[in-house]
């Protein structure tokens, strides 16, 4: 792999990342694709040790990259700028480690690792190497997303109270990994950026159907200090594709529905109102004198112009490694606070659902 990083005339800021993707498996190529497709990004490499997910690449990637077998061979070459790790999570920790060290900006698909010490340890890591490290809670750069956060925060919606997450289909089945870090990781990244607050316990049951030991369906509930309220429920087990967020406020309600193509967030203006009895006095004194009436106004499909996710994601970790942003949207902080999250559902799942209290290594949410 000849050459360098590719700079500006003026001031030597790269205009160009020269960037390895290790993992060409089922989520590999989405990335690799958007990442050959971008073109401030120079995809220089992609390993896979399996030679055969190199194979099915499309021909004009394997044409125009350097196809590579060992990770190594990756962490070696000066010339690369950053790596894309899009391998099984249990391997996230070594490779990461090992890419920061060799002086590379990581970013690593979610879960960030299999512990909130690696997610610690990899964080440090990179703070000492200054090299950013991001991980890639896609649902995050999800424009639909991004608009139900919009949405929640406008007083017209009132308080938020609770939500609830349903992400089932039938398949894709895992064997190495359960649908909590499979597929829960997506809802509880989307909870604690919609409530902006870390819950403090977890319960979670769950039932491993199909194979021993892989938990294929999972309910899982957050509970947050300000009294919110977050229920995921997780299958590839199911009948039905479905992945929806319904999140409840005081005056509105909101559903986001990320299957459908045309109405991915519908606003409801429904709720329960407290009202007088004889409709005149602006506050009342005691309970006989109001009474609760359900109110079932309007719906709002606001227009969301979508760009692919995986898009805006990639686009965010070139910024950021191209020196455009001081800190990922999703760091290793966020990294951290979900596997915290899972770590301790995990346990609650182990123990028949029983609430576990949840543990930071970072204390607060960072900013
Ligand atoms: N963001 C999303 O929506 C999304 C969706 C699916 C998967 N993922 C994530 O993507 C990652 C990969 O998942 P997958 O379903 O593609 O797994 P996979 O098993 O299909 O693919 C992983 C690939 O990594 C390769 N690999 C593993 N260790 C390696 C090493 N040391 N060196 C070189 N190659 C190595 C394997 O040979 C395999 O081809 C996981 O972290 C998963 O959670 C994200």
């Amino acid at each position: 792999m000849a050459g360098g990083t590719q700079t500006n005339n003026f001031n030597d800021t790269p205009t160009q990342l020269r960037l390895a993707v290790i993992g060409a498996g089922y989520w590999g190529p989405n990335i690799i694709r958007n990442f050959f497709d971008n073109r401030e990004c120079d995809l220089v490499a992609v390993c896979d040790r399996d030679a055969k997910r190199l194979s099915q690449l499309p021909a004009q990637i394997q044409r125009q990259v350097t196809l590579l077998d060992d990770a190594s061979r990756v962490f070696e070459d000066s010339s690369i700028d950053a790596v894309a790790i899009v391998t099984d999570i249990d391997s996230h920790r070594v490779l990461a480690e090992a890419a920061l060290t060799a002086g590379k900006h990581v970013f690593v698909e979610k879960p960030l690792a299999t512990s909130a010490e690696d997610c610690l340890f990899l964080g440090k890591l990179s703070q000492q190497v200054k090299k950013h490290l991001m991980v890639g809670h896609t649902f995050i750069y999800n424009p639909a997303v991004a608009h139900l956060k919009q949405t929640i925060s406008k007083p017209d919606f009132g308080e938020t109270l609770y939500l609830h997450a349903q992400r089932l289909n039938l398949g894709r089945l895992q064997v190495r990994v359960n649908a909590l870090w499979s597929l829960a990781v997506h809802d509880v990244a989307i909870a604690l950026e919609l409530f902006d607050e870390l819950p403090s316990s977890v319960s979670a049951t769950g039932h491993a159907y199909i194979l021993p030991g892989v938990e294929d369906v999972t309910f899982v509930s957050l509970h947050f200090p300000s009294g919110k309220m977050a229920h995921i429920h997780t299958s590839w087990l199911d009948p039905q594709k479905r992945r929806q967020v319904t999140v409840v406020g005081s005056r509105q309600m909101v559903v986001y529905d990320d299957v459908s193509l045309d109405q991915k967030i519908v606003i409801y203006d429904k709720g329960i109102d407290k009202v007088l009895k004889d409709g005149s006095k602006p506050e009342f004194q005691n309970f006989s004198e109001f009474q609760y009436l359900i109110r079932t106004g309007d719906m709002h499909i606001p227009h969301i112009s979508f760009t692919e996710p995986l898009k805006v994601e990639t686009q965010h970790f070139i910024d950021c490694a191209l020196g455009r942003h001081p800190k990922p949207k999703t760091g290793w902080e966020e990294g951290c606070q979900v596997v915290s999250v899972l770590e301790a559902a995990q346990v609650s799942l182990q123990k028949g659902g029983i609430p576990v209290q949840i543990q930071y290594l970072l204390g607060e949410k960072v900013s």
